[in-house]
């Protein structure tokens, strides 16, 4: 499978032990061990390899590796593990029982590891990943210190998961805290929606094929929507969300970091600096919104109840440990300039909530319409500007939508697509995003995570709303019923600019139908 991949033959990582803190929580279960159990699966994980799981519950080996497997077998994109293989791999993980907060405790830590390592040929990478709370990170800090750790040591590295602070200020502090035992390059912070394939595909498809980059401006462009839409609620969350909120916990981070790859100027190489100076250069380039005008850009809900899928579902102030007065948006939509000489006068509207009517993200380009119109007014009834669709989920792909004169005697126009599918194209599944960003971790390629001063800049994107949204209480929460597209105010958005939002074309009914 080696070669299926994004790195040639030659290209896997070296000796590494991977050290997860929080091991116990949902994370390591539902996502991080199903995707190094498919990583050793493929090929990918190096057999001079161990994985310590952190955590202060106190639990056998084998009761954490029982543990582990359970969560496999129910969230694997394979379904379940096959004994033989998951013996071998289960093998490679321990558990250690920690408090992180009790001073002295990452010494013992520190003795743990390098009778792991003692029989590798080369010394090992290791990496530290948190997969705790951000109030966590201080004392993790700490114990690491204790391991003997040395303040940037190449051979180690650190990966921070999302919230990554609630603010500028304390992202910043974040930072600081991370400066005190890691350099930069040490860092990884984790957007997952970098990992996954269509939004990696996003820089392939504008910058790989000449076609598409001289359209990709204002000239041709008329604006850009970016919707990523969920079905689901808070689920068991409530207590993380109603303290976040869409704007932080999809805005800053998925959205914008979508936006920038659609956005950024070609780059000189695949170096990851050089991509991530591309992509902050757009963060750097959104219009400032005016404190006092953020009603006129921004727009926030929150759901009430409803029914999605025949069925109906509670509204938020009604789901678990979440405050029954609260002010929190499940929803937000909001327009952006990116004021440089390719995107002037382009709008970038951002659309993201809980409750919708369907899982679905997508990207819609659209373009400005023909400039001439030749055909009678029969033969375009069904007229369209031309638009570009990138898939993120689910259906990944892109897909051009076109005009094309339907079969017979006269002339009339109907929109058709053309459409690239992973799945009809490839015919190979796609990795999760958590597969391909731990083999980039423990390969040191950083192009997919967020560096510092993008993260500062994603923070002071949204901070007008932040502090808008935080000062004034919405007049009338919830605004919209849970299995619709948001709040009334967020179609009034584009309206008074002359435009309406597509609906993502997964849930659009085949556009040749008669
Ligand atoms: C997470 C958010 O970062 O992304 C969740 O915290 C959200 O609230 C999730 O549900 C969506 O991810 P995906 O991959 O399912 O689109």
């Amino acid at each position: 499978m080696v070669d299926g991949r994004r790195f040639p033959a030659g290209m896997h990582p070296g000796p590494t032990t991977l050290v997860i803190f929080g091991a116990g929580g949902d994370l390591a279960w539902r996502k991080l061990v199903p995707a190094l159990y498919n990583l050793f699966l493929d090929d990918w994980l190096p057999e001079e390899s161990a994985v310590v799981g952190v955590d202060r519950k106190t639990l056998s080996d084998d009761a954490f590796r029982r543990h582990l497997r359970e969560g496999v077998d129910q969230f694997s994109r394979r379904g379940r593990a096959e004994d033989a293989s998951w013996r071998t791999f289960a093998g490679r993980i321990s558990f250690h029982s920690m408090d992180f907060t009790t001073a002295g405790a990452g010494e013992a830590l520190g003795t743990r590891l390098p009778p792991l390592e003692r029989n590798w040929h080369t010394p090992a990478t290791r990496i530290f990943y948190l997969a705790t709370p951000p109030v966590a990170v201080p004392a993790i800090v700490e114990r690491l210190r204790e391991t003997g750790l040395r303040r940037g040591d190449p051979s180690v590295r650190i990966v921070v998961e999302k919230p990554y602070g609630r603010d500028l200020a304390s992202a910043q502090a974040l930072t600081q805290t991370l400066y005190q035992l890691f350099e930069e390059r040490q860092i990884y912070r984790i957007d997952h929606y970098l990992g996954k394939e269509t939004v990696q595909n996003i820089l392939a498809f504008r910058f790989a094929n000449a076609l598409i980059e001289p359209i990709w401006n204002r000239r041709y462009i008329d604006h850009v929507q970016i919707t990523v839409a969920e079905e689901v609620g808070v689920e068991h969350r409530g207590a993380y969300y109603d303290r976040a909120g869409a704007l932080r916990d999809m805005v800053q981070n998925h959205l914008l970091q979508i936006l920038s790859l659609v956005a950024m100027e070609p780059p000189v190489s695949f170096d990851d600096e050089e991509i991530r100076n591309k992509k902050t250069d757009v963060l750097k380039a959104i219009r400032p919104i005016d404190a006092g005008r953020v009603s006129d850009v921004a727009v926030r809900g929150q759901y009430g109840p409803g029914v999605i899928g025949g069925k109906p579902v509670p509204g938020y102030r009604q789901e678990p440990d979440v405050a029954p007065d609260t002010a929190t948006e499940t929803f937000a939509a909001i327009k952006f300039h990116v004021d440089n000489w390719r995107w002037q006068g382009v709008p970038f509207y951002l659309r993201t909530g809980k409750r919708l009517p369907a899982k679905a993200s997508e990207v819609s380009v659209l373009f400005h319409p023909a400039p001439h119109q030749p055909f009678p007014e029969s033969a375009v009834e069904q007229w369209q500007p031309n638009r570009m669709a990138i898939r993120v989920q689910p259906a990944e792909g892109i897909l051009t939508r076109l005009q094309a004169k339907r079969p017979g005697p006269v002339m009339h126009l109907d929109p058709v697509d053309m459409v690239f599918s992973y799945e009809h194209a490839f015919r190979t599944p796609s990795p999760e995003a958590y597969e391909t960003l731990l083999l980039d971790v423990m390969r040191g390629d950083a192009t997919l995570f967020m560096r510092d001063d993008q993260v500062d800049a994603a923070w002071s994107v949204v901070a007008p709303m932040l502090t808008a949204w935080e000062e004034r209480r919405p007049s009338r929460f919830p605004n919209y019923a849970a299995g619709a597209w948001g709040p009334e105010a967020a179609d009034a958005l584009l309206a008074k600019d002359g435009r309406r939002w597509v609906l993502p074309t997964v849930l659009e009914p085949p556009v040749t139908d008669p």
